[in-house]
């Protein structure tokens, strides 16, 4: 079997066992076994850029990891990665802020992550590198001569080609993306989009999309600039088995229980989110309000939690952001609370997966609400959280990823304030009988494309990829 090296731009702490934020170090913890080599930054800034990796071993896995130019990492992630490429590809063009040494520090620091990983490549390596940060990596490890099969998944939504082509330089993260082996995608609608700006943008023809016996749930294949290239369907997911065990386990833990007792016999609803535009914060502030306005039936009846964890903070959209949804949230709580009930609780810091996974096997609802998002692994740990005999109800974003099998949640458009407060209703009101067969299904779902599966299918695709990735090998 070959060697693994994973690359991201975030790399957990090794013996950190379980990562305090979801996301992709989550997922990939299951990937990275015994061997393997992981990737990315060290998460500190220097003065200049290091040109070799530092290494550290823990649990038979080595982490290699370099320290970014403070100039270096300001232009690569606050500059184009997080202020152009991140909105264009949540569909939020009007926030994108393009400069072209922006771009060209991205590029840089992917030529850096290239020099200092290409030394520590053995031969038959198997390279899995993710999210939109590293797109341009494949290139500038090809041009260094490593030959290694390499993929790339993509945590994101991908855009179709009218998104795409607001943003400068596009096409050429597009032609970018062709230097990879395997290119990943969460959903169905994210490959044909993909499809789509390959066919239109690089004017390269691409047969339709296949759906195989293999693992992988859809496949495209093409060739560009001498290379093959496949993009697959591969869905996020997460351990749902091991979540509810903590859940399970949480809910005797004296954060939950103090939680209880605090709620006084009233239902708890729950929003837990990165504090980004993305995620529909606002909006769904206000669909709570619409709900007592519409429903005064639930004033004094529930209680909503929302753990908004700061994030990006350098960046000036996430600051007005956070501005705004101080004094939506000051508003909503202004107009109804009592002396003694104030609907909305909310937090501005983040807390740990075994806290959070208490929390949610308390609430009644869950509320995933973004205005657009790659998955959404929120919307599965809440269900597997769930007590069976008495379970909670999703409400959930159409514009999830999550959303395309997750049909059991109640699905909402984010942006009707009035349909998110009806679905709101609905979850407070909805009889045990329901609540457990759309608990039921939704569990069956999410027990099935597990955060196992996803690493197992994306390495068996770039396993069965011929070495020397080009045309005829
Ligand atoms: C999203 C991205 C991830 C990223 C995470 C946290 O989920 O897809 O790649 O790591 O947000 O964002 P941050 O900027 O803190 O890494």
């Amino acid at each position: 079997m070959a060697r693994l090296v994973v690359v991201s731009n975030r790399v957990p702490q090794p013996r950190q066992r379980l990562p305090q934020a979801g996301g992709l170090a989550v997922v990939l913890a299951d990937a990275v076994k015994s061997g393997s080599l992981w990737f990315g930054w060290s998460g500190k800034c220097a003065p200049a850029t290091a040109t070799a990796a530092t290494l550290q071993e823990a649990g038979g896995v080595t982490y290699a990891t370099i320290d970014l130019g403070e100039t270096d990492h300001r232009l690569f992630y606050t500059g184009f990665g997080n202020g152009a490429l991140w909105p264009m590809l949540l569909f939020r063009l009007g926030l994108i802020n393009f400069r072209p040494e922006e771009y060209a520090g991205y590029r840089a620091v992917n030529r850096a992550y290239a020099r200092a990983l290409a030394p520590l490549l053995q031969p038959d390596d198997l390279i899995w590198v993710h999210d939109y940060l590293l797109i341009p990596l494949a290139e500038e490890l090809r041009a260094l001569g490593v030959d290694n099969r390499i993929g790339f998944f993509l945590h994101t939504p991908f855009v179709p080609p009218a998104i795409l082509s607001a943003l400068p330089r596009a096409a050429e993260l597009l032609g970018s993306l062709c230097a990879y082996d395997v290119v990943g995608f969460q959903t169905r609608g994210y490959l044909a989009a993909f499809k789509d700006c390959v066919t239109q943008v690089l004017n390269v023809e691409v047969p339709n999309i296949q759906s195989p016996n293999g693992q992988a749930d859809e496949t495209v294949c093409f060739s560009h600039g001498g290379r093959r290239v496949r993009a697959i369907v591969d869905p996020v997911g997460i351990d749902a088995d091991a979540f509810s065990r903590v859940a399970q386990r949480a809910v005797g833990s004296p954060e939950t229980r103090r939680l209880a007792a605090s709620l006084d016999g009233r239902a708890l609803a729950i929003g837990v989110d990165r504090l980004d535009y993305a995620k529909g914060l606002p909006n769904r502030v206000e669909a709570f309000g619409r709900l007592f306005e519409q429903h005064p039936e639930h004033r004094r009846q529930v209680s909503f939690l929302q753990v908004a964890a700061p994030s990006r903070e350098d960046i000036g959209d996430y600051q007005s952001l956070r501005r705004q949804l101080d004094r939506l949230v000051g508003d909503v709580n202004g107009r109804y609370s009592d002396a003694d009930w104030t609907p909305l609780r909310y937090m501005t810091r983040p807390l740990g997966r075994r806290t959070l996974a208490g929390f949610y096997r308390l609430a009644r609802v869950g509320v995933v609400t973004p205005l657009r998002d790659g998955m959404n692994l929120v919307a599965k740990e809440f269900i597997a959280a769930q007590d069976p005999l008495d379970p909670g109800v999703l409400i959930l974003s159409r514009f999830a990823g999550a959303a395309d099998d997750m049909a059991g949640a109640l699905i909402v458009n984010p942006f009707d304030a009035d349909e998110v407060a009806e679905a709101m209703h609905a979850a407070l009101s909805m009889r045990e009988e329901e609540r457990k067969a759309r608990h039921e299904a939704l569990h069956a779902q999410v027990r099935r494309t597990t955060a196992n599966r996803f690493c197992e299918v994306f390495l068996a695709q770039l396993q069965r990829t011929p070495r020397h990735g080009g045309i005829g090998h």
